[in-house]
Order: structure tokens, then sequence, then C-alpha cells
């Protein structure tokens, strides 16, 4: 029986995984944590409440030490997946701060508390040995590399280079894993995914926006030349590499996880497009975003031959699949649009 800690269950990626490990793993616990920032929608978790005994919902800031605490003590956490931080690159350029003290400071006070809860002897400070099968998986991304030219691909033993706010802190929350990892001796692995879409995507981020705008008939802002590629992988996909990381990961390895899709923003706006029948006149080229990452191409080939996952979206299909959901889940995006998804939580809880 495991009893999982995850963090930032309430945003895109986390709520998918919880819904995806409660399925997978009646048998296991999941405690789900988030402070519930612009980012955090409960109504992407509606029918969990009531339907899973073993799911359980706590409003916590990952920097509360003292709530982390209470709650290392109230439940046997025997692994925490960190999803919690704030995601968005246009944002950290706008607002730096919050990055640095959720994505790092935030990252650092749970590892602390995980050392001393999962320690054999917590008294002594020189222990090494951890209860067995604890574990800390810090999910990162792919952006701590920097930015690739026309060729290569991001490889695990690669230097990092993050080029903005977003990618330095996450780049430095890794750093920070590492070092309780070789300092401690507490067991962990690192996830380093490309960019992910499927249900639930806060509608800031390319594809939720441009499906969004297009349902709208408002203008599409594409930055730049609009040639700039990322790596997409299906959210469902990176949720099955991180429960395979926890399963299977060796102590200290770090995982890239991606897909083997290449696409230019241009193209994917095109084809949103394209399926959802609007004319590419609503296209607008806006001003690129400062320090502009060009490309980011995953090497995937550690995960899949070592651990034995594979991604089972192609692309087409995924993307097809994605924009019929938010054809169908109008009333989800029209919550957050008029901000009535943040009076869920009083709703449901208070
Ligand atoms: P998201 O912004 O949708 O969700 C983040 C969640 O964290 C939100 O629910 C928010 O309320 C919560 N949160 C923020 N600050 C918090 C704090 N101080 N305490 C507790 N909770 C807090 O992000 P996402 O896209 O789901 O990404 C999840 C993780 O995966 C992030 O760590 C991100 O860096 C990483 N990642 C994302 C992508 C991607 O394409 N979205 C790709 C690779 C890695
Ligand atoms: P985004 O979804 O913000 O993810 P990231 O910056 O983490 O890769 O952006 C994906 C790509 O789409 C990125 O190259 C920036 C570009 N983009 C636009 O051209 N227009 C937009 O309105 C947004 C949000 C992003």
């Amino acid at each position: 029986m495991k009893t999982i800690l995850v963090t930032g269950g309430a945003g895109f990626i986390g709520s998918n995984f919880v819904k995806i490990m409660l399925e997978k793993h009646p048998n296991y616990k999941i405690i789900n944590i988030d402070s519930l920032t612009y980012a955090g929608n409960l109504e992407s978790l509606k029918h969990i409440d009531r339907n899973y005994s073993n799911y359980e919902f706590i409003k916590t800031d990952i920097r509360d030490r003292s709530k982390i605490e209470e709650i290392f003590i109230n439940y046997d956490i025997t692994s925490v997946i960190n999803f919690a931080a704030e995601s968005h690159v246009d944002r950290s350029i706008e607002d730096p701060e919050i990055f640095l003290t959720t994505n790092v400071i935030g990252t650092q006070v749970l590892l602390d508390v995980a050392k001393r809860h999962w320690k054999l002897n917590p008294k002594d400070k020189y222990c090494r040995e951890y209860k067995n099968g604890v574990k800390f998986l810090q999910v990162s991304t792919d952006e701590v590399y920097g930015a690739l030219g026309k060729t290569g691909m991001f490889v695990e033993t690669m230097p990092l280079m993050p080029n903005s706010p977003y990618s330095a802190s996450k780049a430095s929350a890794d750093m920070i894993v590492r070092a309780f990892n070789e300092t401690f001796g507490i067991p962990v692995n690192i996830t380093r995914c490309s960019n992910n879409y499927g249900p639930y995507q806060f509608p800031e981020k390319l594809i939720p926006l441009m499906i969004n705008n297009c349902l709208q008939d408002k203008p599409l802002p594409v930055y730049g030349d609009g040639l700039q590629v990322r790596d997409w992988l299906h959210v469902f996909d990176h949720c099955h590499a991180i429960d395979t990381v926890l399963h299977k990961g060796v102590d200290g390895e770090v995982y890239n996880i991606g897909g083997n899709n290449e696409k230019a923003n241009i193209d994917i706006v095109k084809l949103i497009i394209k399926t959802l029948n609007k004319s590419s006149t609503i296209i607008k080229y806006v001003k690129d975003r400062p320090g502009h990452d060009r490309r980011y191409a995953i090497n995937n080939s550690k995960i899949t031959t070592q651990l034995g996952w594979e991604p089972s979206y192609t692309f087409e299909h995924g993307i097809k699949e994605t924009i019929q959901w938010y054809l169908d889940n109008t009333e989800w995006i029209e919550n957050i649009i008029s901000g009535d998804y943040a009076s869920y939580y009083d709703k449901m809880y208070s």
C-alpha cells in the first residue's frame, strides 16, 4: 500500500495524473495538495471527491512548512510527486519572484520535511538510510536544457542552460533535488518532459489558447515568425511515464520524457484553424517573446530502453481528441474565463 502525496494536483498535468493513478492503482491512497493559484482548478477533479474513498484534497501551499509537516505526521506518505509550480514562461517574464519562491523554495521545503520523516533514524543527521520504498519524484521540464539549433536533441547528461526565469527556477529545483540525493541520500528521481497537451489545460498555453480564441472568433497571437519548434506529448502519456519512473526509476536518475513529435507553432495553429473550419485571416503575428527558445527536442531513449515506457498517442490522433474535448467541455473553459472556477473550493469544501 502506497500513500502518494501529489502536489499541484489541481493543475493541468497533476489533475490528469490523480485520475489516472486512482484508476490504475485502486489500492493506493492519493493525497492531493494544492494552494489553488489562478492555475489550480478543482472543477478538473469534479467527479473524484465523492467516488474515491482513497482520495483526499488538502488546500496547502508547498512553501508552508508547518502544514507540510502536519501532512507527513497525519499520513504515512511513501512518495511525493512534485507537480506544484508556477508554470507559464510569459508570466515568469512579467514577475519572476513567485517562480523562485514556489518552484525552488517550495521544492526545498518538501524535500526537507520528507527527509526528516523518511529517515530510519531521524535524530542522526548523518543517517543515509531511509524507509523502504520511499521516493521523491520531481516533475521537471526539458526547458532546463535551454534551446537547440536546427539539429540535435536533449539528453539527460547535457548541462543545464535555462533561458527564462521559469526554466531557471525549474533548473534550480532540479539542482536542489540532486543535492539532497547526493548529500543526504534521500531517494529521488527527476523527470524532464517536453510540452504537454490534452484535456484540462489552462487556456494561457499555446494549444488551449488557440482553440479557445478560434471558438470565440478572436485573433490568434503567434509570437515572432511562428517557426519555433516544440516537441509535443499527450498529457496521458506523460502521466503514465511518471508512474513508470515512480515504480521502476533507478535512484538518483534523471529521465527525459518526450513523444518524438516536433512541430512548429505556426503548423499547430494552422491545424487548429483547419479542424475548426476557420479562416487563416485570424492569425495575428505579434511581437516575439523576449529570450524565446527556438527549438526543443527530446531524446527519450533512456526511459524507453531502460524502463520500457513508450508514448501511445500519435500527435494527429491526440490533437483531434483534444480539440473535441474543448468543444465538448465549453462549460469548463467558460468558468475559467468568467472566474467562476475560483469559487468552486468554497462551494465544495467550506
Ligand atoms: P499548472 O500551472 O497547470 O499547475 C500547477 C499547479 O500547481 C496549480 O494547480 C497551482 O495551483 C499549483 N501551485 C502553484 N503554486 C503552488 C504552491 N506554492 N503550493 C501548492 N500548489 C501550488 O502546471 P502544469 O502544466 O500542470 O505543470 C505541472 C508541472 O509539470 C510543473 O512543475 C511544470 O513545470 C511541469 N511541466 C509542465 C509541462 C507542460 O507542458 N505543461 C511540461 C513539462 C513539465
Ligand atoms: P507555451 O504553451 O507558453 O509553452 P512554452 O513556452 O513553455 O513552450 O508556448 C508554446 C509555444 O507557443 C512557444 O514557442 C510560445 C508560443 N506561443 C505563441 O506563439 N502564442 C501564444 O499566445 C502562446 C501562449 C505561445
